[in-house]
């Protein structure tokens, strides 16, 4: 059956162990191309986690998240916000790296709901055992991921949302906070909140203007923190 549930040891109490295990992962045909699985990182008491799409090339070559231009705009954001970047953990939607090969050059390319629905056992499994009060998500491939199909960033960003109840498909979503080892989400406490991707900043016509929407978004969850 394809999906990652089966390459998830239901005996795994702590990230570590479901990160050495998400190695292994084969749960879709993304595995075949990509160097290896990025895993997410970071403090697992976080008060603040954040879910971004799939890890970028250079996250790919180094195997952990965040690591290139859009993970250096994210900290930047994060800092600028007022968020100690000490005390955060990062993870992706989709674990591993799907690219278009044009000549040497990978191309990234968006995940698609496959990828997203095959990699999601992963990203509960991680909620399973972090313990945040607050959940960014970061573009859409996150809010599919956490808040079903029918979820518009662009319509709803900044606003500090609830967890779970926020679903617009709770049939999706009902899946989320239970593992494989049936143990519940503590994430269930969290408040949730969707901004812009920073690849999205990057992309920008408007650069500055972006950059600053994403810093408010984020100053919004400072506030919460604090
Ligand atoms: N973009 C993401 O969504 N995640 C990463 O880890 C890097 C870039
Ligand atoms: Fe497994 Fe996710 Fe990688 Fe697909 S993208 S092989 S489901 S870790």
């Amino acid at each position: 059956a394809p999906g990652a549930q089966q390459f998830i040891p239901p005996q795994a109490d702590t990230i570590d162990e479901l990160r050495a295990a998400a190695t292994g992962c084969q749960g879709c045909e993304l595995y075949r191309d990509a160097s290896q699985t990025v895993f997410g990182r970071g403090d697992e008491s976080a008060r603040l986690v954040l879910v971004g799409e799939q890890p970028g090339d250079m996250e790919d070559q180094k195997g952990l998240p965040f690591v290139g231009p859009a993970g250096r705009l994210l900290r930047r954001a994060v800092d600028d916000a007022g968020i100690d970047p000490g005390h955060i953990y990062l993870t992706n939607a989709v674990k591993h790296f799907r690219f278009e090969l044009r000549g040497k050059r990978r191309i990234h390319q968006t995940p698609d709901r496959v990828h997203i629905t095959a990699c999601r056992p992963w990203l509960v499994a991680e909620f399973a055992r972090l313990h945040p009060e607050v959940v960014v998500v970061l573009g859409a491939t996150a809010a599919k991921a956490l808040l079903g199909p029918a979820f518009r960033v662009t319509k709803q960003r900044g606003e500090l949302l609830p967890w779970p109840a926020s679903a617009q498909h709770p049939e999706d979503f009902a899946r989320v906070p239970v593992d494989s080892a049936g143990k519940v989400a503590d994430a269930q406490a969290a408040q949730l909140l969707a901004t812009i991707h920073p690849s999205a900043v990057l992309r920008a016509d408007d650069q500055d203007k972006a950059y600053e929407g994403l810093v408010a978004d984020l100053t919004v969850v400072a506030r919460a923190l604090a």
